[in-house]
């Protein structure tokens, strides 16, 4: 890029990031308003009435953030006609990894059967996935990549208070995913607005289990490991910024807001996509929402919204479409993209990946302890939950966690 290019935008000679490939997973069980009535002071007219969530999808005891971002994963490959072997590289947005390491990314490359990507996490709460977009669309416009999949995974239910009834309402699991992949035709990722303010930092927050406050006995006695959020300040930072931000990915593609053929925004709050509408100007109908059915899927909110949108035919092909996201940072990020692949690839995607066939290697000799929280155990033992063992082996074999473990005979 030379000095006269500005930043943010797409200079003629490079190569285009287009999105190729879509999908999405999001786990059976489905956590409603009512249940949440039993659990906190609270009522599904408060939860509805302040929020627009009716219900949010609550992740089985086998699964993890590395399962349901393969699931996705998987399903935006095949969307987009390539083998996962075609991928270069793998960016996985989230803030409920697996384990602090390795990677949920590098997890997922081995269980969708990649075996040439970089892969890497991308940490910027509910702004990780548009900030992997983005950061994908810079490795394509470079030369450094022809195709990279970009996930938002989360499973944030086993990092909620289920005694604070501010957090505890808001969020749910499941996982999103694109493929990019270059080319030379025009289209594709247009502009690029990303902002970071951390004078917000402290406005949503998990205290406990990072080097200042490593996880202790004590730090779980005072609740540190759960999700901690001022809700009104977030609220406030949230509708001032979504429309700037997305105003300002419009403006560096060299469109206006009444170009926007569909936002997708990230559904945390349907009052704060309001607010965003009445900020650009636009009807509701441009506003793509899908919260009430998911809840704050946190990073992968937008991709999980992009899928739906475009299966549901909200999407053709010349359409621009901007992605738009706030989280914890505070951070805030939006593209515009110029749709070019047919809309009716992503059933075919979806169609071609059953979840209980992708699974994430364990070690065979470790163990943790049940993962689903005991105020949702209840719920998690209802008629209808699915009992698929992901975690079984795929691809390979398990291997040995300790070389001592091993059985005799190996
Ligand atoms: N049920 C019933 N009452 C409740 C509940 C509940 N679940 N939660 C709070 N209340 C009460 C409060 O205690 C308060 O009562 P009081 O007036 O007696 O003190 C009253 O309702 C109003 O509380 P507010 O916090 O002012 O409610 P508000 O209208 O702001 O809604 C909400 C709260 C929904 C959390 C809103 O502030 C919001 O959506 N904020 C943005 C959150 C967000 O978008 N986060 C996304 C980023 S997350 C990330 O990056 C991980």
């Amino acid at each position: 890029m030379n000095d006269a290019q500005p930043v943010g935008t797409v200079a003629p000679t490079m190569p285009r990031a287009h999105v190729t490939g879509w999908g999405r997973y999001a786990p059976a069980q489905v956590l409603t308003n009512a249940d949440l009535e039993k659990m906190v002071d609270t009522s599904d007219e408060w939860i509805r009435s302040r929020t627009g969530i009716r219900e949010r999808r609550v992740a089985a005891a086998h699964e993890t953030t590395a399962s349901m971002g393969a699931v996705a994963g998987l399903r935006a490959i095949r969307t987009a006609g390539i083998e996962p072997d075609d991928i270069d590289l793998i960016l996985l947005a989230t803030l409920t990894p697996d384990y602090w390491m390795p990677s949920t990314a590098a997890l997922v490359k081995e269980a969708i059967g990649n075996t040439r990507a970089t892969a890497f996490d991308v940490m910027a709460a509910c702004s990780g996935f548009v900030y992997g977009f983005a950061t994908a669309q810079a490795y394509i416009q470079a030369g450094l990549a022809k195709h990279v999949l970009v996930i938002g995974a989360e499973l944030l239910t086993r990092f909620l208070d289920y005694t604070d009834r501010s957090t505890c309402i808001l969020f749910g699991d499941g996982a999103g995913a694109v493929v990019l992949s270059a080319s030379d035709e025009p289209g594709g990722a247009l502009g690029v607005e990303m902002t970071t303010e951390p004078q917000g930092a402290y406005m949503i927050w998990l205290p406990a289990g990072g080097s200042k406050a490593p996880p202790s006995a004590g730090t779980i006695a005072r609740g540190e490991h759960y999700v901690r959020m001022e809700g009104n300040q977030t609220y406030r930072f949230a509708t001032k910024t979504m429309a700037t931000t997305a105003l300002e990915s419009i403006r560096r593609s060299g469109l206006q807001p009444g170009d926007i053929d569909l936002f997708i925004p990230h559904q945390a709050n349907v009052r704060i996509i309001e607010a965003v509408a009445k900020g650009l100007d636009l009807p509701m109908d441009k506003m793509f929402i899908n919260l009430d059915k998911y809840g704050n899927t946190s990073a992968a909110s937008v991709p999980i919204a992009l899928a739906e949108a475009v299966n549901e035919g909200r999407v053709e092909i010349g359409d621009n479409v901007t992605i738009v996201a706030f989280g914890a940072g505070f951070t805030s990020g939006a593209v515009t993209i110029e749709w070019t692949a047919d809309p009716k690839r992503g059933l075919i995607g979806d169609a071609a990946v059953r979840p209980e066939d992708v699974s994430v290697r364990l070690p065979v000799d470790w163990d943790s302890v049940d993962p689903i929280p005991d105020a949702l155990a209840e719920i998690m033992g209802r008629p209808g939950s699915l009992d698929v063992p992901l975690d079984d082996v795929a691809p390979g074999e398990p291997e040995h966690a300790h070389p001592e473990a091993q059985p005799v005979g190996h």
